[in-house]
Parts: structure tokens; sequence; C-alpha cells
């Protein structure tokens, strides 16, 4: 009868051990028995980047990135695509369940009441210069929340939870939109909340002088789409960050605000703003070609394209890219959408792609719907972050429930010197300026 076990033979010792597989698993932990001497500390698990490391269990999110698979809690992302909003999908995700109407409308409500943020906000955003990165204010905006609501920091009281969890996924679209309004010198314009969720935050950022603001129905349920297909994915790198940097048990706005960071990175929620730069240098698809040797040559990266989990379509892709011609019926076609599909056509028929398996992710078409909607380069990231603010705060929920979670701190390999001592100064060399040090010329 097969067991659910590893049987590791130590070559270093003749020793054998029996190391229990669950989940197809093995906890890194168990190799600490294998060692040479009784003194030596023990095997570890090396694995820069955890390409192929587990830090948790999770109910959220299912990802099979060989199948092109998404489900939120057990829904594929394809029918919640096409049947459900933004701000369900969100209660799905917190809650565990789809709401029944009565518990949809309540959340609606509490979700409403928290769209607006402290007066103080606007000074504090006052205070950034008029070209900021709006990334860069809802970082440092998200953070500050934790300076307004210190109760925040009582982790381990549910009911504390369930408001912060709410204040967040109210305000983020509040807190974005005063950053675009900032940017353009526009006036702020307040929370609308007898609209949607994506209607009020379209109120926020493009209501002129209009006494009530009447979001476009397409867009409006463009924009709820496309925060539907942003609302979670699993361990990427701003889920980790929210749950290592919660692990210290610090107050979940502080915990976002370490996520919004890291999804800014142009390697993940940045990626969008970086593809429609990318389009533009392109300007034409006559060049695809050039780009994509230039991109074979390894002189750059093709950005939108390839994923550390989906070795196949990503499946939010294929419905960002059916969204995009829904919106250019409103918008008027975005050009760039040529390149990016001349792109996507000669990178998916070329060996170095295919051999890669890298395919469109959700950041290769989406910008161009953005940009299509009249929004900033800039401002997509944000519009990544606001969606994902569910997901995160679900995680982070997760992990400080979670009894095998502790604070977050990995091991290392040193590779550095022995010990050494002290020497006084008249004594000292010129310092040997080693290939992993600042250049001298500091
Ligand atoms: C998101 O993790 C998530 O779930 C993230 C996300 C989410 O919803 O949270 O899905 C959102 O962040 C999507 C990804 C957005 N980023 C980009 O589009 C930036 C461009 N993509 C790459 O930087 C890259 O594909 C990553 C970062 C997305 C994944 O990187 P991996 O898994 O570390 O892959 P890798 O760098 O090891 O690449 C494997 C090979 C390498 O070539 P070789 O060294 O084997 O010759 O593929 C090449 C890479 O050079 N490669 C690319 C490429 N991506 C990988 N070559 C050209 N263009 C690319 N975009």
């Amino acid at each position: 009868m097969a067991k659910n076990t590893l049987t590791i033979i130590d070559n270093r010792t003749g020793k054998q051990y029996e190391i229990p597989v669950e989940d197809d698993t093995i906890r890194a932990i168990d190799l600490r028995q294998i060692k040479v001497s009784e003194q030596d500390f023990g095997l570890m698990a090396y694995d820069p980047a955890f390409t192929n490391t587990a830090s948790c269990r999770s109910k959220i999110t299912y990802i099979d990135g060989d199948k092109g698979i998404l489900r939120y809690r057990g829904y594929p992302i394809e029918e919640l695509a096409e049947k459900s909003t933004y701000l369900e999908t969100a209660y799905l995700i917190v809650k565990g369940e789809l709401p029944d109407s009565k518990h949809l409308q309540a959340w609606r409500n509490n979700i409403t009441i928290h769209t607006m943020v402290h007066e103080n906000i606007k000074k504090f955003m006052e205070g950034f210069r008029y070209d900021a990165h709006p990334m860069g204010i809802l970082v440092s905006t998200v953070g500050a929340l934790s300076t307004f609501y210190p109760e925040a920091k009582n982790i381990f009281d549910l009911e504390t939870r369930r408001l912060e969890t709410r204040r967040l996924i109210g305000k983020m679209p509040t807190i974005a939109a005063y950053a675009y309004r900032l940017s353009r010198g526009l006036p702020y314009v307040y929370p609308d909340n007898e609209l949607s969720y994506t209607g009020n935050f379209l109120s926020m950022l493009f209501r002129m002088t209009e006494s009530k603001y009447k979001p476009n129905p397409v867009l409006e349920r463009a924009l709820d789409v496309l925060f539907i297909l942003h609302a979670d994915h699993e361990q990427n790198c701003s889920t980790n960050a929210m749950r290592s940097v919660g692990s210290s048990q610090v107050d979940p706005y502080s915990a976002t605000a370490a996520a919004v960071a890291a999804l800014y990175g142009p390697l993940h929620g940045g990626a969008n703003e970086q593809v429609v730069r990318m389009l533009e240098e392109i300007g034409s698809v006559k060049r695809v070609p050039e780009i994509i040797k230039q991109v074979k040559a390894g002189e750059r990266l093709l950005m939108g394209f390839g994923h550390r989990i989906y070795k196949s379509y990503d499946p939010r892709a294929k419905i960002v890219k059916r969204v995009a011609y829904e919106v250019f019926d409103v918008t008027g076609r975005n050009p760039l959408i040529d390149i990016a599909v001349e792109l996507e056509r000669i990178a998916l028929q070329d060996d170095y792609f295919v051999s890669r398996k890298l395919y469109p992710n959700v950041d290769f078409y989406s910008g161009i719907i953005y940009q299509a909607m009249g929004f900033p380069t800039r401002m997509f990231p944000v519009l990544f972050a606001i969606p994902r603010t569910s997901g995160w705060i679900s995680h982070w929920a997760e992990m400080v429930r979670d009894p095998e979670q502790k604070i977050a701190r990995p091991r290392q390999i040193y590779i550095g010197e022995n010990m050494r001592h002290w020497v006084p100064i008249e004594q000292r060399s010129e310092p040997v300026m080693r290939e992993d040090a600042v250049s001298d010329s500091i």
C-alpha cells in the first residue's frame, strides 16, 4: 500500500529519513532533522522568490496555471465577470459565499457609508507635488488612514476586522479619485452614495459642473467587470506583502500600504501602465517585428506578457480583450489595440514565447481600455489597487485567523565574511571594492 511519505537517504551520512507528504507538499521544517552531526543546524529549503514554496493554506482563490483556471471561492471567473458585480464579488471573496439579496443590500450600505474620508486627507494630499504619481499618493494615504483609525490595531477582534474591511473597500475609490483630481487641479468631488460602486467612482473622478453625474452604463459596467477580474489572485507579490507585513500584527491599513507599494512595481500591477507606454513607443504595427526582435535578444521585456503561475493564456486577459471592444463602441477605438493584437499574434506563434509559455496576462489589454475611458496612464495601477483591496483584506484576515501562521521571518544562506576584528583607522589599507560593493565613486 503506497504511503504518503518521502524516503530521503542522506548520502553524506547514509542515514534514511521518512518525510510525510500532505497536500502534495512536504513541510520544510521536516528537513531540519537531516544533519551530518548533532551540532549541525539541519537542512533548509532554498527558494529565492518562492517559486516552489507554499506559504499558507487558503480557501479564497484557486488557480490552475496550466489549464488557465481562476476561481474565487470556487466560482469560475468567467461566470462572475458575466453575471456578478464587483461589490457582490467582493462579498464572496471576503465572506466566502454569495450573498442573498438582504445581505447584499446590507453589504452595499455598509460599504457606501464608508466612502467618505476625513477632511484632513485633503490637506495631507495637498503636500504632494502636482506631478506626484498617484500610486505614491495611494501608498502614503492608505498608510495615513492607520492614524485616523487607531482602533484598527485590535486585529483579533472580529467586529474590528469587519469594520476596517468595509472602510478600506469603501475608501479606496475616494482616495484614488482625490489623487486624480489633485493631479488635474480640479476640486474634489464627494461620494454620491446613490450611485453604484463603480458609478460613484466615475462620478468622483469625472464630475465637473453638473449637479449630478450620470455614468455611461456601458463604461460603468466595463469598469465593474475589470474590478471583478482584478479582485484577487491568491499569493501574488502584493498579497504576499499584505500577509507578510500583517504577520507582525500591525493594523490592516499599514499592511495594505505595503501591498499597494508592491503592486506599484512594473513587474506586478505597474505593468498595465508600462504596457501602454510600450505600445505608444512602438507607435505602429509596422514596428512590431523590430520590437519582437529586441525582446528575443533579451534587450527588453514584452510588458503584459508572461506570468509566474499561468503557463497558458491568462483567463482574465481573454475577458479584458472582449470588454475592450465593448468600451470602444462608446469611446471610439483606441488604435493601440491594433499594435497589441499584432504583438500577441506574432508572439503566440514564435518559439521564444511558446517555449517559455509566455502569454498575455491581465495587464496586456487593460491599460488600452483605461486610456480609452479617459484615465491618464499613471492612474492605471491605481485602478488595479482599488479592486484588489478586497483580496488583500481577505488574505490578511485569513492569515490573522490561521493558527499555523506566525510572524514571517525567512532564513538565509550566509555567504559573507567570516568573523574579523575591528582595526584602528590608521592601520587600515584602502578598502578593497568587491564586485558587490557600491561603486567607489560615491
Ligand atoms: C501581475 O502573480 C500574480 O498573480 C500577478 C498578477 C495578479 O493578478 O496579482 O497576475 C498581476 O502582476 C501580472 C504580471 C504583470 N507583469 C508583467 O507583464 C511584466 C512582464 N512580465 C515579466 O516580468 C514576467 O513574466 C513575470 C514577472 C510576470 C513573471 O516572471 P517569472 O515567473 O519570474 O518568470 P521569469 O522571469 O523566470 O521568466 C522565465 C523566462 C525568462 O527567460 P529565460 O531566462 O528562461 O531565457 O521567460 C522570460 C524571462 O526572460 N520572460 C519574458 C517575459 N516574461 C518572462 N521575456 C520577455 N518578456 C516577458 N514579459
